[in-house]
């Protein structure tokens, strides 16, 4: 049994979104660690750059500069992709404004990285057979929007809401040509997307409280959940949403 390992990515291409930080980057080292090959796109080459200085084997690793709100961007790094057995939609953007504080530039944005963006890169994706026989689409949802509402939450629920639903038709439309698709959502997790002074620690630790494990989660946390869903282990899952949230929903 020795080097027996049903979550290993050996031989696989993966390309990840959103892995210049946070949740993107910790599942770039999980993935190279178990043996995939990965292109990773951001809109920020400096993270890129830290990301790929952090992973295994880094000389079988690539990146791709592109921002996924421009669809010429995302044609473009559509081109510069060969086979994929692995996709990781998970940029996204926040921003929490109580619903009568919304504007459409805030919601166009929001709207365009989270939902739109995901799903235009998708389809490119498939249309363009860029998926090989046996692969697995992850989506990075949320708990928010799809399982849990809370004050100003709107605009970021409504966008998960939507990549949810689209996470559901993709894994129904393509189970019949071996392309499997699944979403994480996670609770909070320890990473830069909140701006710093979004909120006060006194009221992250309040929030931490309403945790039944009473703290947030780890990127890697997260990743190690990406990473089952990528990997051969999940072959008979799609569809599925692998909530992550140190038991968050359960209340
Ligand atoms: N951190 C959390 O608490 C949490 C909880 C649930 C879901 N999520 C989701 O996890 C995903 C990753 O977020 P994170 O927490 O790691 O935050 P993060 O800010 O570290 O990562 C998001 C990444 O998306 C990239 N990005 C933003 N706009 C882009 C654009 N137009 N084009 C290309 N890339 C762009 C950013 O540069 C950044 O590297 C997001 O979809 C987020 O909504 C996060």
């Amino acid at each position: 049994m020795e080097g027996y390992n049903p979550f290993s990515l050996d031989g696989k291409t993966i390309l990840i979104t959103g892995a210049a930080g946070g949740i993107g980057r910790a599942t770039a080292i999980e993935c190279a660690k178990l043996g995939a090959d990965l292109i990773l796109t951001d809109i920020n080459e400096d993270g890129l750059k830290a990301t790929l200085e952090q992973l295994d084997r880094p000389d079988a690793h690539r990146y791709v500069l592109a921002n996924l709100t421009v669809d010429e961007e995302i044609d473009r790094l559509v081109s510069e992709i060969g086979t994929l057995d692995g996709f990781v939609s998970n940029a996204g953007v926040t921003k929490p404004l109580p619903v009568k504080f919304i504007n459409k530039a805030d919601l166009e944005r929001i709207m365009s990285i989270n939902a739109m963006a995901p799903m235009y890169l998708t389809q490119r994706l498939l249309r363009k057979k860029k998926f090989s026989k046996n692969s697995s689409i992850v989506f990075t949802v949320s708990i928010g929007g799809v399982f849990t509402t809370a004050f100003g939450n709107a605009m970021y629920g409504s966008s998960k809401g939507a990549l949810q639903v689209f996470m559901k038709n993709v894994a129904l439309e393509s189970a019949y040509n071996g392309i499997r698709c699944n979403s994480v959502n996670p609770g909070m997790i320890n990473t830069g997307l909140l701006k710093p002074g979004t909120y006060s620690e006194e009221d992250r630790k309040k929030d931490m409280q309403t945790y039944p494990m009473k703290r947030y989660g780890e990127p890697r946390e997260v990743a190690l959940g990406i990473v089952y869903l990528l990997s051969d282990a999940s072959s008979f899952v799609t569809g599925h949403s692998l909530i992550i949230d140190g038991g968050k929903t359960l209340y």
